[in-house]
């Protein structure tokens, strides 16, 4: 019997009777599985290489998984299901990496008298950072979202999964589905690794006319395949993305230098599917257009030399919308970029500028120069990219919250990473004269509220602090509304405290035009020297008046300013909930409006 902390808890009542381990090398060994049971548990420990796990099925090799096997200790057992096999032979053909000088040693590893048998697992959270409302996979590795599409009614994500560990590996298409961007659910494993390798990110569309030839309102999914090389792939659904089909003609797209995250749409002035790749490390996008989604023709690149070039090129989204709500539109090419952001790291860059159909033009500022733009200047929101298809001519976006430096770190272990709140984006023209990108929490984001818990029309601070309480049930996640009138000279300092004297403060600062997040005493921050950090936003108008609306959770903080034409989302680890809020001023007296905190409802 297994008693161990698992990913999945089912397997404390896992059965070791019905496996059969035979050690034929220092780094080679069968587990045999005997018997009906509807899952594997594969013991876990982290901190080693990945073994290869060959899964034999009546003698035939049905696919390899690469999984963390556990040496001196188990830190948590993953499951790999067996009903596809069921009434078949399976047997683990495993190759290890770690150096072993005998058998004898090999044998001793902590893995082998831990695999197991278990009928059901149960996937209830069993940890103390798993958001509370915002989305994550029910457990392992989860990094960007993608291949996002809206049909009758629901929303459908898709991410980058590791379903055996939760560290990157196994890049699987993960899937969730909701109805009103709060509540999710999980479905199964939608894109799994194939021939051409595993399954990177992408983008999905819905072909209403038929064009690939999959059937009239097909989801069709194109994502980058990646084995030795990186090539583009397609795959269709029928039934609402629930299940996708892999296209017997791909790879459909392929360069020889490296180039994903295909992101099609259909561009109704040209009447053709267009395509947007990240040809990474030559730090520039590729623009492709085609009829049927098979036979792709290259039409122009953009990025060589502009804005900031960072890492790596990733995950590109092109789309158009109005100019402060009106007539006049602007597209906007985002580009991902890891690492190069303004605090290290992963980030979103983007530009604003015209597009023919053909070659994108960017912007430029009033020396003539393409600026650089940034989407969020907090160090926790990477990959975003849109939903496809979104009703009312909504651009709906969402990021994956966290950062490459240190994803892989974090105090959690069931999951690993959550995604941003789902934001809804505008263009708006800033006081230079440059058309920028807001994001502000979709609309859906309102029904989060529950009780007004606080509520202060008007209220003077100095420089001793005025402390409120934030709510105190469900681990004090809330949002919280304000409107600052600053003081003459001198900054706003809002912090967020618990009773260990850990803090987030944010600091208003009209005189430089910015607002600072101090997430350097937040509680557990030493898991990685990338992550204590202050981060700091412009503000992009003069004057001393700043409306914020902050949404904390249990282990991130987002930060919306002026309709989010300003914003930071940050993660934090508290040791406990922050219950309280500090504001106090540097100098002089501020005002601050409209205070409302309200509790979040949860399932
Ligand atoms: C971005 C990224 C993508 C790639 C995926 C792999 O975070 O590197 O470029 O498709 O992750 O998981």
């Amino acid at each position: 019997m297994l008693s161990l902390p698992l990913l999945c808890q089912g397997a404390l009542a896992a059965d070791s009777s019905g496996i059969k381990v035979e050690h034929l090398g220092t780094n080679n060994t069968l587990v045999r599985v005997e018997g009906d049971s509807r899952y594997l548990m594969i013991p876990v420990q982290e901190a080693y290489d990945d073994a290869t796990v060959n899964v034999v099925v009546d003698g035939k090799l049905e696919r390899t998984v690469y999984v963390r096997l556990a040496k001196s200790k188990v830190d948590y057992a993953v499951p790999f299901d067996l009903s596809p096999y069921k009434g078949k032979n399976v047997v683990l053909n495993i190759v290890t990496t770690q150096s072993r000088s005998t058998v004898r040693e090999a044998s001793e590893d902590a893995c082998w008298s831990n695999f197991a048998l278990a009928d059901s697992i149960s996937t209830a959270n069993v940890e103390k950072y798993r958001p509370a409302y915002h989305h994550t996979p029910l457990y392992g590795w989860m990094n960007d979202p993608n291949g996002m599409f809206y049909k009758d009614g629901e929303w459908h994500l898709y991410y980058q999964w590791n379903p055996y560990g939760s560290k990157w590996q196994n890049m699987t298409w993960g899937h969730s589905s909701s109805s009103d961007l709060i509540n999710w659910t999980s479905h199964p494993a939608a894109i799994e690794p194939n021939g051409l390798g595993s399954v990177f990110s992408g983008s999905s569309t819905i072909d209403t006319e038929n064009s690939a030839g999959f059937g009239k309102d097909a989801v069709v999914a194109m994502y980058t395949s990646a084995g030795a090389s990186q090539v583009q792939s397609l795959a269709w659904s029928t039934d609402n993305g629930e299940t996708f089909n892999i296209y017997g003609g791909n790879p459909v797209l392929t360069l020889d230098s490296e180039a994903r995250d295909p992101n099609m749409f259909w561009n109704p002035d040209t009447k053709l599917w267009t395509l947007v790749l990240a040809h990474a490390l030559d730090h520039e996008m590729l623009i492709f257009t085609s009829p049927d989604m098979k036979e792709w023709t290259l039409q122009s690149s953009f990025g060589k030399g502009e804005g900031a070039q960072g890492g790596v090129w990733e995950c590109p989204d092109l789309f158009e919308l109005p100019v402060d709500g009106g007539q006049n539109k602007k597209w906007v090419l985002i580009c991902n970029i890891n690492p190069g952001g303004p605090f290290g790291g992963s980030s979103i860059q983007y530009f604003t500028g015209d597009f023919d159909g053909k070659n994108f033009k960017a912007d430029t500022d009033a020396s003539g120069k393409v600026p650089t733009k940034w989407l969020d200047y907090g160090k926790d929101n990477y990959a975003l990219v849109s939903w496809s298809d979104a009703p009312q001519g909504r651009r709906t976006v969402i990021g994956w919250m966290s950062n490459w430096q240190y994803a892989a770190e974090v105090p959690s272990k069931q999951f690993r990473s959550a995604n941003t709140l789902p934001r809804d984006m505008y263009l708006f023209t800033g006081d230079d004269g440059q058309i920028y990108a807001a994001t502000e929490p979709s609309p859906e984001m309102l029904n989060l509220r529950d009780k007004l818990t606080l509520s202060k029309p008007n209220i003077s601070v100095g420089k001793k602090a005025t402390t409120l309480s934030l709510p105190d049930h469900n681990g004090g996640i809330c949002e919280i509304l304000m409107d600052i009138e600053a003081p003459k000279s001198g900054s706003v300092y809002i912090t967020l405290g618990n009773k260990a004297g850990e803090e987030v403060v944010m600091t208003y600062s009209p005189d430089s035009a910015t607002i600072a997040f101090d997430r350097r005493h937040s509680g557990i921050v030493d898991f990685s020297q990338d992550f204590p950090a202050v981060t700091t936003a412009p503000i992009l108008k003069s004057g001393k008046m700043l409306s914020l609306r902050i949404f904390v959770d249990r282990s991130s903080i987002e930060l919306f300013a002026d309709g989010g034409r300003s914003t930071m989302t940050n993660l934090v680890f508290p040791t406990q909930p922050y219950s309280t809020l500090s504001i106090n001023t540097s100098a002089g007296k501020a005002k601050v409006k409209n205070l409302k905190i309200y509790s979040i409802k949860t399932k």
